[in-house]
């Protein structure tokens, strides 16, 4: 069932112009040695990605009528976490890209020392925008979602599936262990998303379960479908290279299944996020067309 009431492609655009104006506002210039730092950030953060993280976390918001501006300032910093991951997952050490959201890599438009700053600088400065008042008056709501964000970012989360990932050429997995490392290293931070609506809204934890399905399954088919689209996309919408995984020996679920499997699994995961949402009206219609979107995208 699709939702017509919804007008995702608005919803991105709009999404989009709120999280660059949040980061320029945030990241302007200083007048010391410190400017290389923040051109990078800027360069990095501003202007690019699909920003599905904020969406996401708006979306999750709105089912608990959170204040639009309250809800930006958990999306900006999910988007902070994100965009510092993408800037060292790039670097040489790692995966050694060199285009991301159709420009240069930071380290190859700037060098490696600053964007591992960047990348730093922006995994704080989410932490930064959580604990400011202007996030929740109520310190316990704040405390939950730092503490949360930490365990999505951390060794728990994106951090340790990046781990995984980067030993994946080598170690033999099997589905449930892709399924496992992709739940980590991509699923941890969309899981963060519809639980910092679940937080902002005060619902209590048993009445998460349903919210936790629907983001567990977007996150693994998001990130079958990114494995989808470096197998076949093309690089001029997908802004990056294709064809990584496969040239680095990456045990993907494309590499495990095939991409007719992978596809399908994708498509069944996004079925399951939806029902998950059975118990929500209208008020869920983002969710549901954010669930669409990551399987059906292009970029
Ligand atoms: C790419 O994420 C890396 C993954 C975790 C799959 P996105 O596809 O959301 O990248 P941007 O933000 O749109 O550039
Ligand atoms: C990276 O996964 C996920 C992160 C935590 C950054 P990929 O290495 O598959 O992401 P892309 O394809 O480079 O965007
Ligand atoms: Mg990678
Ligand atoms: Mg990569
Ligand atoms: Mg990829």
């Amino acid at each position: 069932m699709s939702s017509p009431r919804i007008d995702l492609q608005a919803a991105l655009e709009q999404i989009g112009a709120d999280v660059d104006a949040a980061f320029q506002s945030l990241l302007s210039v200083p007048v010391d040695a410190r400017s290389r730092l923040y051109d990078a950030m800027r360069y990095a953060a501003i202007g690019g990605g699909k920003r599905l993280r904020p969406l996401l976390v708006v979306a999750a918001c709105g089912l608990f009528r959170v204040a639009r501006e309250r809800a930006l300032r958990c999306g900006l910093a999910v988007e902070c976490i994100h965009v510092y991951s993408l800037i060292h997952d790039d670097l040489p050490a790692m995966d050694d890209d060199d285009l991301r959201r159709g420009k240069p890599t930071l380290h190859r438009a700037f060098d490696e020392a600053t964007a591992i700053l960047a990348g730093d600088s922006l995994h704080a400065l989410a932490f930064e925008v959580l604990a400011d008042e202007a996030t929740h008056e109520d310190p316990f709501v704040r405390v939950e979602l730092i503490a949360e964000l930490a365990r999505a970012a951390g060794p728990a989360g994106m951090a340790g599936g990046q781990m995984i990932d980067l030993k994946a050429a080598e170690l033999e997995l099997d589905i449930p262990a892709v399924t496992r490392l992709q739940q980590l290293k991509t699923g941890a931070l969309i899981g963060w998303c519809v639980e910092a609506g679940a937080i902002m809204g005060r619902l209590p934890p048993e009445g998460r379960k349903s919210l936790r399905g629907y983001a567990r399954d977007v996150g693994l088919a998001f990130q079958i479908t990114d494995d989808l689209l470096d197998h076949e996309g093309e690089e001029g919408k997908m802004g990056k290279r294709a064809g990584k995984d496969e040239a680095a020996g990456k045990q993907t679920f494309v590499s495990l299944l095939g991409p007719e499997r992978a596809r399908r699994q994708a498509e069944l995961l996004v079925e399951q996020a939806r029902v998950h949402l059975s118990g929500f009206g209208e008020e869920a219609d983002l969710l549901r067309a954010i669930a669409r979107f990551a399987v059906e995208r292009d970029h």
